[in-house]
């Protein structure tokens, strides 16, 4: 269906070209969003090939309900566009924390608190500093640098170690990461979409299955994988699979959107450098301007949800059973609900962005997500005068994170920095 009620639309667009990530990679989602929440913001999208059609949801308020009430909307079937992309059955119904309802969701998710929780990760502040100003020493040292895969190296180096993954599997891991969730990206697929996906989950649970079996009930300071083995549900201990697919999305959560948002950070220092100079001298208000850097980046484009019963949104009714997505990044713009959306606003209050979702389902990593953000934020103003963005960029190609996969910086360094060495 293609959508010409005015406001004109300047995207033409089709309904499976939303779930088609090549066109999240090329378009101006921004300018379509904008258009959906003014003349349909909740709508029927027919994917068409045998797929199921989906309701496409773009305003705050709605995107918000959706996510926050699971007695409406569960996610028990798969809460990522690519179960209805390929077509493929949910794996991990009342398994894995994301596919879960209240109250099963709170059993996997008290325990699981407990690995990423904020104090734990702040006791890693001198690794996650010292990856921080590795990472950024590299920029200064080189004239033109892609800083892409070390920003996801940078997260996933804090999620292996958190998780207790062997560091010599974190750049295959990263990869294979990636894999999932741009698929048809010809950087990481690897045939077609659904082998792709499939060698990518294979290769995952392989690695958590063999971490899995190296750990046991009684250790005295479990990680993430350790705290699964000694985790119990109201079935029994948890099991290997279900500890295979909390680390596959525990793995995924973190390292898609961690980079993200830091590529996200680069180009805006770039663009207003301004900003970030009146943040130096007011590091304050740091939690501020990473709200806004988040607001902005919106790692995670869209999730998924399934009506557990009719329920009336917008004036169309959403039948019990039909798929919905929620698009978080169309709500991080919604005119009704952020004065001036468009713009960049390191100062911006108050903030009541969704990058992290909303609801039961609230991040989990948010606290870890935001220490580690943070941190990177605190290094890269004390070392960084400048950046320039010296080349073409490349995003991903994914319906999920838009994620960068090429981002040429120039540092300049700061004066103060430069002068001591
Ligand atoms: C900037 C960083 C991050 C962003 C923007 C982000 C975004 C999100 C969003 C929007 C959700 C809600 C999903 C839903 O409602 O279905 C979510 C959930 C989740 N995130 Fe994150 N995330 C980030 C970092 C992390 C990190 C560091 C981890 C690893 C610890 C993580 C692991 C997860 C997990 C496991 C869930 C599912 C939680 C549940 O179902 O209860 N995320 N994240």
């Amino acid at each position: 269906m293609i959508i010409s009620t005015p406001p004109f639309c300047p995207v033409q667009f089709d309904d499976p070209d939303l779930l088609r990530s090549a066109f999240h990679a090329t378009t101006d989602m921004h300018a379509l969003w904008a258009h959906l929440r003014e003349v349909a913001p909740v709508y029927k999208a027919d994917p068409g090939g045998g797929r199921e059609q989906f309701w496409v949801v773009t305003r705050h308020a709605d995107v918000s309900r959706v996510l926050r009430s699971h007695t409406e909307f569960s996610s028990r079937r798969g809460t990522i566009l690519s179960v209805l992309d390929l077509n493929t059955p949910d794996i991990a119904t009342d398994d894995m924390l994301a596919d879960t309802d209240p109250p099963r969701h709170r059993e996997l998710r008290e325990p699981l608190n407990h690995a990423f929780a904020p104090s734990l990760v702040a006791t890693h502040d001198k690794l996650i500093r010292g990856l921080a100003r590795d990472a950024i020493q590299r920029a200064l040292d080189a004239d033109v640098y892609d800083i892409a895969h070390d920003t996801m190296m940078f997260a996933m180096s804090i999620t292996g170690t958190l998780m207790g993954l062997p560091p010599e599997s974190w750049e295959r891991l990263m990869h294979v990461v990636m894999m999932t969730i741009a698929y048809e990206d010809p950087t990481y697929a690897a045939g077609n979409a659904m082998a792709t996906v499939r060698q990518a989950r294979h290769q995952m649970f392989e690695a958590f299955k063999e971490q899995f079996a190296l750990r046991t009930r009684d250790d005295e300071h479990p990680d993430a994988i350790g705290i699964m083995r000694q985790m119990d549900l109201s079935e029994g201990p948890m099991t290997e699979q279900q500890a295979m697919v909390n680390g596959y999305v525990l793995l995924i959560g973190a390292n898609v959107t961690t980079p993200h948002t830091l590529c996200t950070l680069f180009t805006q220092m770039a663009e207003h450098p301004d900003q970030f100079e009146r943040l130096r001298h007011h590091p304050e208000d740091l939690q501020i301007a990473l709200a806004e850097v988040l607001r902005w980046a919106s790692p995670v484009t869209a999730l998924m949800r399934y009506a557990i019963q009719d329920v009336e949104l917008q004036g169309q009714t959403i039948r019990a059973g039909e798929p919905v997505s929620a698009w978080l990044g169309s709500a991080n713009r919604d005119e009704r609900v952020f004065d001036d959306p468009y713009t960049f606003d390191l100062t911006r209050r108050p903030n009541r962005h969704v990058a992290f979702g909303v609801g039961p389902h609230y991040c989990i990593g948010a606290g870890m997500a935001k220490v580690t953000l943070q941190i990177f934020m605190e290094e890269l103003l004390d070392m960084v005068e400048t950046v320039e963005i010296a080349g073409e960029v490349q995003h991903v190609a994914s319906h999920f994170v838009p994620g960068y996969k090429s981002l040429p910086v120039r540092f300049t360094p700061r004066k103060t920095v430069a002068a001591a060495r």
